[in-house]
């Protein structure tokens, strides 16, 4: 355990010497398996000696040049992303260091793109609770996560909020039908109350990450709200920052359904933990405005970084070369099945839930009213604890009233071995908090 002043607020953090596959190797060479895949990143896994050798390369050929400029990374990086993941309807990208800054981007985009067209007053960002988009202060702002936003409320924007598609906790009751169409209406609802000539865009995440724990909306959710979007011109953003290439079990988390974004966020995964790296991609629509307007969509210095480039390239080739989205999917089943049959039926745990490899275990006080423990039982942050000391790291979740979430994120390469034991140290982590 860590004896330095680390991090702002100093707590006794582990040390990590070496990562490897799956595992975290702490300062005494103790293994933990990697069952979060660091803040849900590692989707290929830690050290790959190609990836690797792609960052030296180009951090020798290219140590750093201004982000407009191409280089032979960000070319390799461009062909990539447009031969293999990206859909034609989004030709436009912009790179940045990250989740945060991306899904900043995009909302500057959005008001761009309507200023460019001649209508500047639609300004109005509309998002969801729970969500989560950044930590910087629109971002958090954006976000439906009050846990991260404490102490800053007066700082932050106010923004219009719609509910997040809960099946769990919906209203109506978890299995009713239009449930999709309900939540669809109270976006079109606040568009209608705010004026649509005043609404820029709908920020969304297709998959609810970690603020909400992995929330799948129900099926008639995604097209319904592209066509409210089209019916009010408000553009429609997804934030993929966590469920973008593979992680679900589809190269992005909106392919689940038929419907596409005319702006995409990306971050994480993008370049797999190797390289901080986030994208933008943006439709022709979108690019030509803001083109034919002659408005500077201004770059971060550290944006579209040469060795970031570099592995996010590698990552992204290696999760086609070795079919890791669709074994994304095959292992997401099989852990989803195993937490089910051990935990399915478990008196403080409400759901188990996700798609592919970002899954979600909700812990409540009572199973049958949902009622959920005191914030001051902590109890996702134990479950993790105890996890920790089992050897297994996984990533606490939830805010506000839906608090107690475990998260997992695991790299693609998992196996049936590493399946079992996040189940049953997970099972056992619970019983320990919860008995
Ligand atoms: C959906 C989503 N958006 C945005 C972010 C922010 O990304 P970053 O932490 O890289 O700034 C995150 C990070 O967890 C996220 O999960």
């Amino acid at each position: 355990m860590s004896d330095v002043n680390w991090p702002f607020i100093p707590a006794d953090m582990p040390e990590i010497t070496r990562t490897e596959g799956v595992f975290l190797f702490d300062a005494a060479g103790r293994p933990i398996l990697d069952a979060a895949g660091g803040a849900i990143v590692a989707n290929v896994g830690h050290g790959r000696e190609r990836v690797v050798a792609r960052v030296a390369e180009a951090t020798r050929d290219t140590t750093y040049v201004v982000p407009p400029w191409i280089t032979p990374s960000r070319r390799a990086l461009v062909e990539v992303l447009e031969r293999d993941w990206l859909p034609e309807s989004l030709p436009h990208m912009h790179l940045t260091s990250g989740g945060s800054e991306s899904v900043e981007t995009a909302v500057k985009l959005a008001a761009q793109f309507h200023a460019a067209r001649g209508e500047p007053d639609r300004s109005i960002i509309i998002a969801r609770s729970p969500s989560y988009h950044g930590t910087t202060l629109t971002t958090a702002a954006l976000s439906g996560h009050a846990a991260r936003k404490r102490g800053l409320e007066s700082m932050l924007g106010s923004h219009p909020v719609v509910p997040t598609p809960y099946p769990l906790r919906c209203p109506l009751g978890r299995e009713s039908d239009g449930m999709g169409a309900w939540y669809a209406q109270a976006l079109e609802d606040a568009i209608s109350e705010l004026g649509s000539g005043r609404v820029a865009a709908f920020l969304a995440e297709p998959i609810t990450g970690s603020s909400g724990g992995a929330i799948v909306p129900p099926d008639d959710y995604w097209p319904r709200i592209r066509e409210v979007c089209d019916r009010h011109g408000v553009l429609l953003i997804m934030d993929e920052v966590m469920t973008g290439f593979g992680r679900t079990g589809r190269p992005f988390g909106y392919q689940h359904w038929d419907v596409t974004p005319d702006i995409l966020v990306s971050g994480k995964g993008l370049a797999g933990g190797y390289a901080p790296l986030g994208g933008v991609f943006a439709s022709a629509a979108i690019g030509e405005a803001i083109r034919h307007a002659r408005m500077n969509v201004m770059f971060h210095t550290f944006g579209a970084h040469p060795a970031a480039c570099a592995a996010a390239a590698e990552v992204l080739t290696i999760l086609t070369e070795e079919n890791l989205v669709e074994r994304a999917r095959v292992m997401g089943e099989r852990l989803k099945a195993g937490l089910i049959t051990r935990l399915g039926q478990h008196p403080h745990v409400a759901e188990v839930r996700g798609r592919g490899l970002l899954l979600a275990v909700e812990i409540v006080r009572d199973r049958a009213s949902l009622e959920p423990y005191e914030e001051s039982d902590n109890i996702a942050g134990r479950i993790v604890g105890e996890g920790l000391k089992e050897g297994v790291f996984f990533y606490g979740g939830g805010t506000g009233e839906f608090r107690d979430i475990v998260c997992m994120g695991p790299p693609f390469i998992i196996d049936d071995g590493h399946v079992e034991t996040m189940i049953e140290t997970l099972a056992t982590a619970i019983e320990r908090v919860c008995p």
